[in-house]
C-alpha cells in the first residue's frame, strides 16, 4: 500500500527533516515501497486519511511532527507511523519532564534549575558552577544552545533560548567524552546499537558541525572500554523504557571525564536520518544498511 514520508513542516529542524525526509524517501523507493513525500507545512495532514496513506514514515523533528502532536493526528485517522506514540513523543520533546522522569526513575542526568526570567538564570548559574548550558526545554539540533561559562554571559543565552521556547533550562555541562546510543525495537524486544563517540572541532557539536562539517569525526566502533560501552547500551535501553519509547530512538549522554559516569541529556524519538545523522552510522556498524533500516522502521509501524 501507499506510504507518505512526513517531512518539512513547520519547526526550527525543518531544514533538518527535509535532508532526513529525502534520504529515507529515496531508500524506501529504491527498496520497491511506494513511497510519496508529505510535508505537513503545505498541505493539511487529513489529506493522508482521504488519499488513503496505509503508513507513515515521521521524518519530522522538533515541534508539530516528533513532540506528539502529528502522532494523536495519526492515531485519530487509524494510520500506523513509525517510532514513539504520544506520550513518549510529547515527554521526550520536553527536556524538562524528560530529566524528571529519568530521575525518578534512577537514572542520571545532570543537576539543572527551569528559569523564567533572566535573572533565574544567573542564579541557576551561581548555583550549578561553570560552565552551563542554557537551552530551550522544546527545541532540537542545538538551536538556542549557549554554554555559558561566565555570569555575565547568562542574560543573553537566556533571552535566545527564549526565543525558542518560553520554558528554558540551565544545565550543569559534563566535561568528558561525547557519545550518543540508538535503540531499535518496542518492548522486550528493544535493543541498543553500538555507541558512536563524537568529536567536533572545539568540542562544539553544534548546528552547523552536526549536518554541514566534514571536520566533526564519529568514532564507530567506539574507542571506549568495552565495559563502558556495556553500560551505556543498558542506560540508554533504561531511558527508552522509562519514557516509553517504541520503535526506535536515539539518546544523547555524556562521561564525565573525571570519574567516567554517564550522564543522560536527552532521548530524540525521530532522529536525524541525514547523510551526517548518527542511528543510520550506529545501524551500519551492527550489520544494517540505510535502506534495511528504513524498511525495519517501517515494518514496526504502529498505532
Ligand atoms: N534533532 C535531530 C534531528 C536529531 O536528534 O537527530
Ligand atoms: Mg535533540
Amino acid at each position: 500500500g501507499k506510504v507518505a514520508v512526513l517531512m518539512g513542516g513547520h519547526s526550527a529542524e525543518r531544514e533538518v527533516s527535509l535532508m532526513s525526509g529525502a534520504g529515507v524517501l529515496a531508500a524506501l523507493r529504491r527498496a520497491g515501497v511506494d513511497a510519496h513525500a508529505f510535508d505537513p507545512a503545505e498541505r493539511p495532514l487529513w489529506e493522508l486519511a482521504h488519499e488513503r496513506f496505509e503508513r507513515v514514515f515521521i521524518a519530522l523533528h522538533g515541534r508539530f511532527g516528533e513532540d506528539g502532536t502529528v502522532q494523536g493526528a495519526l492515531e485519530l485517522m487509524g494510520i500506523p507511523y513509525t517510532g514513539s506514540g504520544v506520550l513518549a513523543s510529547s515527554v521526550a520533546m520536553d527536556k524538562v519532564m524528560t530529566k524528571r522522569l529519568w530521575r525518578a526513575a534512577g537514572l542520571p542526568t545532570p543537576d539543572w534549575r527551569e528559569v523564567s526570567s533572566a535573572d533565574e538564570a544567573e542564579a541557576a548559574f551561581d548555583a550549578l558552577g561553570a560552565p552551563m548550558i542554557v537551552k530551550p526545554a522544546r527545541e532540537g539540533s542545538t538551536i538556542g544552545l549557549t554554554k555559558v561559562t561566565a555570569r555575565a554571559q547568562c542574560a543573553a543565552a537566556y533571552r535566545l533560548a527564549a526565543q525558542h521556547d518560553p520554558e528554558v533550562l540551565c544545565e550543569q555541562f559534563i566535561a568528558g567524552d561525547e557519545v550518543t546510543c540508538a535503540v531499535l525495537g518496542r518492548g522486550a524486544q528493544a535493543r541498543a546499537l553500538p555507541v558512536i563517540r563524537i568529536v567536533a572541532p572545539d568540542g562544539n557539536y553544534d548546528y552547523q558541525n552536526k549536518y554541514f562539517s566534514d571536520e566533526t569525526r564519529y568514532i564507530v566502533p567506539c574507542d571506549l572500554p568495552a565495559g563502558e560501552e556495556a553500560a551505556i547500551q543498558s542506560l540508554v535501553l533504561a531511558a527508552y523504557r522509562t519514557l516509553g519509547c517504541r520503535g526506535w530512538a536515539r539518546a544523547d549522554v555524556m562521561i564525565d571525564a573525571a570519574t567516567r559516569r554517564p550522564y543522560l541529556l536527552e532521548i530524540n524519538t525521530a532522529p536525524g536520518m541525514t547523510s551526517h545523522s548518527l542511528v543510520p552510522m550506529a545501524a551500519r556498524a551492527a550489520g544494517l544498511d540505510y535502506e534495511a533500516l528504513c524498511l525495519r522502521l517501517l515494518a514496526d509501524a504502529a498505532l
